[in-house]
């Protein structure tokens, strides 16, 4: 890409970019939320055409002006969303568009079956994509691209829905496909994939090109200097609250789901005042059924949660609506997978969300017309949402700028109890510092924090107590300041360090 410039109105993406892919390579692209990462990746999809600039492949200048024509040119792109056909196998969906569909299935399940094997993907070609994990859909997705030919391929976040064990299997894939001399562009803000599976990576830095460099010759402080354009320091501080109290009180806590399988087992902990409580556990252990549970959106079936309130009177959360236990001071900033389809509403800005989320927890019928606009300006100066203003259709924003809105909201409201769920996912790392560092501020302000993490360092740098579960049970409780990874590692996957449990 030589000379890239695209502009979105005012706002310059992409300003002046020249990069360079190689064969058998993979290169990482990084940079802040909003530095123009995807829209430089969707004009070699042929997503978008670029207002200024070339590109060329194999020495050839090339013209990209479909995804159609991308594929064409052996270029295939993985977006953060799939747009498989859920009632079709993996098969029929690798294959939709291709020869008007009138393909021989058998023929393609054998060549999709080559390629598995080729490179080590685990899929069924048979099988139904709604029976499928986000990993395998996002097998399918990749599959579909190498099907077709594509001998660059370009993945948009691909991790940020990927346990660490899926996480481990993409990239040995994508080093097999280097090896077979294909070009491969990851995006990811989590340094230490970085680290793991580039060759070299690329940083952009507020719609410009900053360089690239050897991976092997740089470490993550150098990159994120490099990304945010001075020197970063990456701690958190772990501040003590002078009296923590009581807060939150669960007690046996038993959910089933539909199908009538124990999704938490027996659960009891507590949450104080003044406190991060870390929630950790290999994913589907059961974090999600516990927030859900206790914000009213998850049946309880056994057990009770309790909430006490300013005058120390204890009040039972479980059987009151969502709105109700709102009402009562539990916020959670839960940061969904599907980030505009759950809490935001694409075509308003940030003022207009402020004000959703305002309005809906009871109270809000007072605010003043002033506030929300006050709120997003807030989130907007502190969380250095990347927007030209607060009235901005959030939609056009960029991935970790939505993001950013949505927890900003949650923290802005000021809640008693504040629940956070995977709330750094697509989050550059500075910002990710600066959310810990609200959560922190939220805490020493008397707040019961709680915060469901996947990164264990962060957990044990961030948390004052962390709460371990394994397959949906209370695997134990251990202390943030003393615990150890490995530690924390072995409650995640064996139940019951009997020490820690007994608490
Ligand atoms: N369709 C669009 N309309 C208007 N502005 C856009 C559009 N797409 C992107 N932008 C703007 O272009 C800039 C770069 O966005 P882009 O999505 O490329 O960032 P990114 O580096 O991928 O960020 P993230 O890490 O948050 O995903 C942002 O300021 C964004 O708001
Ligand atoms: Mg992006």
């Amino acid at each position: 890409m030589r000379g890239i410039t695209k502009r979105f109105g005012q706002v310059v993406a992409n300003d002046s970019i020249s990069l360079k892919l190689f064969r058998g390579e993979i290169l990482a692209l990084l940079g802040e939320n909003g530095s123009g990462k995807t829209t430089l990746m969707n004009m070699l999809s042929g997503i978008y055409q670029p207002d200024e600039g070339e590109i060329f492949k194999d020495g050839a200048p090339i013209y990209i002006h479909s995804p159609r024509e991308a594929y064409d040119y052996g270029i295939g792109m993985i977006h953060q969303h799939y747009k498989l056909i859920e009632v079709f196998t993996a098969a029929q969906n690798i294959i939709l568009g291709l020869n008007d569909g009138k393909m021989d299935i058998r023929a393609a399940e054998k060549k999709v079956k080559e390629i598995c094997d080729r490179y080590g993907f685990d899929i069924d070609p048979s099988r139904k994509v709604y029976d499928m994990s986000v990993s395998q859909k996002q097998t399918i997705e990749i599959v579909k691209m190498l099907y077709r030919g594509a001998d660059i391929l370009i993945l948009d976040e691909p991790t940020a829905v990927l346990t660490p064990q899926e996480t481990r299997k993409l990239f040995t894939v994508l080093k097999n496909m280097k090896n077979d001399g294909k070009a491969i562009v990851i995006i990811t803000h989590k340094l230490h994939e970085v680290m793991e599976v580039s060759d070299k990576v690329a940083v952009l830095r507020k719609g410009q090109y900053i360089g690239t460099v050897n991976t092997s010759e740089t470490d993550p402080q150098a990159l994120t200097d490099m990304m945010v354009g001075h020197a970063v320091t990456l701690n958190i501080d772990r501040p003590l609250y002078p009296e923590p109290k009581k807060k939150l009180i669960v007690e046996n806590l038993t959910c089933v789901d539909e199908e009538g399988i124990k999704k938490l087992d027996g659960v009891s902990f507590f949450a104080n005042t003044g406190e991060i409580l870390g929630v950790a556990g290999i994913s589907g252990s059961g974090q999600k059924e516990l927030l859900e549970a206790m914000t009213g959106l998850y049946p309880v079936k056994e057990g009770s949660i309790r909430f006490i309130n300013g005058d120390g009177n204890e009040v039972e959360l479980v059987g009151m609506s969502p709105k109700k236990i709102r009402a009562t001071g539990v916020g959670m900033a839960f940061v969904p997978e599907d980030r505009l389809g759950m809490g935001l509403v694409g075509s308003m800005g940030m003022s207009g969300n402020m004000m959703l989320r305002s309005w809906k927890n009871g109270k809000g019928a007072l605010l003043k017309k002033k506030e929300p606009e006050e709120l997003a300006t807030r989130v907007w100066k502190e969380l250095e949402v990347v927007t030209p203003d607060v009235n901005y259709p959030v939609r056009r924003l960029s991935g970790g700028n939505v993001q950013k809105v949505l927890v900003g909201r949650e923290i802005a409201i000021g809640p008693e109890v504040l629940l956070t769920a995977y709330a750094v996912r697509g989050l550059d790392i500075n910002t990710s510092y600066t959310i810990y560092n609200l959560l922190t501020e939220q805490k020493m302000k008397g707040v019961a924090v709680i915060y469901v993490g996947e990164d264990l360092d962060v957990l044990i740098e961030l948390c004052d107590r962390i709460l371990v579960l394994c397959d949906g049970k209370l695997s134990g409780v251990v202390d943030g300041r003393s615990a150890s990874k490995e530690e924390i590692g072995l409650m995640m996957t064996h139940i019951g360090n009997k020490e820690a449990a007994d608490e």
